[in-house]
């Protein structure tokens, strides 16, 4: 019998009866658009992540744009970003005019190697072709990223500071979120992500006022704010009053009524992958080159479980002969992409480049029990390649 990678169905079975009472409320009330359920689950959602706003919107990708809209960052500008990382994280920064500047990572926590960053910055600078504005660090398989030393390089150069967190909303590192360190953290709500919904979705948190209010404006067409209709008349429904150029990019009603049931669960969720995480370091060390490694003082939420093989491939085709799926998370780094092969790398990728060839991430999911946990070791283990 052929393994889930991920088990959206078994979670589905846990929490059926109010997902379904969920649905149908909305359905009865018809506020399919920032209905009620948007705004209670922003509320709790910036409660988990202890910060004091959080903004649904469309999906992840968009949750990383609409920052860079707010704070205007445009052509000249330069965006400090991870390339070993799913294309979303690179890709909204030319929509914003602003170029991508590509930076290796660490080789046991897969996350932007700090050293690399503040070495990157100072060339850019030195070369004085573009303004250096914001680095987007990211919480790669679920784990933080270095935030004291990111941050820290951050505040060093005035420098903004996003967390895309689609893979690791709910990680944790010395007991804090990276919403205390970076100005906006940013999650995808995208279905095979630890805390999904069924379908697109995502979301900005952030601490500070300004800024929730201006995504606020800008995930609804540029609409006037509290503060723009502040001193002035306008008798209608402010979303009519443009004040800038804005999207449409909100996080449906439905989404948001599945996410409140999800979230009531998403804790208990956590704890079992980390169980599983455990389970699979045990049985897996010494078969495979490389298991993961968590950041010191950090909590994963174990979005994937990424092991390294020299000989990735044969493994992958040997695990699939088993019944035992897998999946090569990234076999090309941003930086190799032939769009993106034009956009800064200063000191080179060498990291990246290796880590696309050897890692393979295992089946993970909260319901993976403990029969099928042990069938994928020994499915491991069972390979001579
Ligand atoms: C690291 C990272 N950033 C951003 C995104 C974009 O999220 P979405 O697919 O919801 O647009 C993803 C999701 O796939 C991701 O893994």
């Amino acid at each position: 019998m052929t393994i889930a990678f991920i088990d959206l169905a078994a979670q589905q079975q846990r929490i059926k009866p109010r997902i379904d009472a969920a649905i149908a409320k909305v359905l009865a009330h018809g506020g399919y658009v920032m209905g009620p359920e948007v705004r209670e689950f922003e509320a709790q959602l910036a409660a988990h992540a202890g910060v004091a706003h959080a903004l649904g919107c469309a999906n992840g990708t968009e949750a990383l744009a609409l920052p860079l809209m707010a704070w205007g960052v445009g052509p000249g500008d330069a965006v400090f970003c991870p390339s070993f990382t799913f294309a979303a994280t690179g890709e909204v920064i030319p929509w914003s005019g602003a170029s991508p500047v590509f930076i290796d990572i660490l080789p046991d926590t897969y996350n932007i190697d700090p050293a690399k960053l503040e070495a990157a910055i100072a060339a850019i600078k030195a070369e004085g072709k573009l303004v250096p504005k914001v680095i987007i660090a990211v919480d790669l398989f679920g784990q933080p990223a270095n935030y004291p030393a990111i941050s820290a390089i951050a505040q060093r150069h005035g420098l903004k500071l996003i967390a895309d967190s689609a893979q690791g909303f709910g990680c944790t590192l010395n007991g804090q979120h990276p919403g205390a360190w970076a100005d906006v953290v940013t999650t995808s709500f995208f279905p095979a992500k630890p805390l999904g919904c069924y379908g697109d979705g995502g979301a900005v948190l952030t601490q500070d006022d300004w800024l929730a209010e201006r995504i606020d404006s800008l995930r609804v067409h540029g609409k006037a704010t509290a503060s723009d209709i502040a001193g002035r008349t306008f008798e209608h429904d402010p979303k009519y009053l443009n004040m800038r150029v804005g999207l449409n990019s909100r996080l449906d009603t439905l989404q948001a009524a599945i996410l409140i049931e999800k979230l009531k669960i998403f804790p208990d969720e956590i704890e079992k992958r980390a169980v599983i995480a455990d389970r699979y370091a045990k049985g897996l060390e010494g078969a495979v080159s490389q298991i993961p490694t968590v950041i010191a003082g950090g909590t994963s939420v174990w979005a994937q479980y990424t092991i390294e093989h020299p000989n990735r491939d044969g493994l992958a085709a040997h695990l699939k002969t088993q019944g035992v799926p897998s999946a090569a998370y990234y076999p090309m780094p941003m930086h190799r992409q032939d769009c993106y092969a034009i956009y800064p790398q200063p000191g080179g990728l060498p990291v990246s480049e290796a880590k696309a060839e050897t890692v393979l991430a295992l089946p993970m999911h909260p319901y993976l029990d403990e029969a099928t946990q042990d069938r994928i070791i020994a499915a491991v283990r069972g390979f001579n390649g």
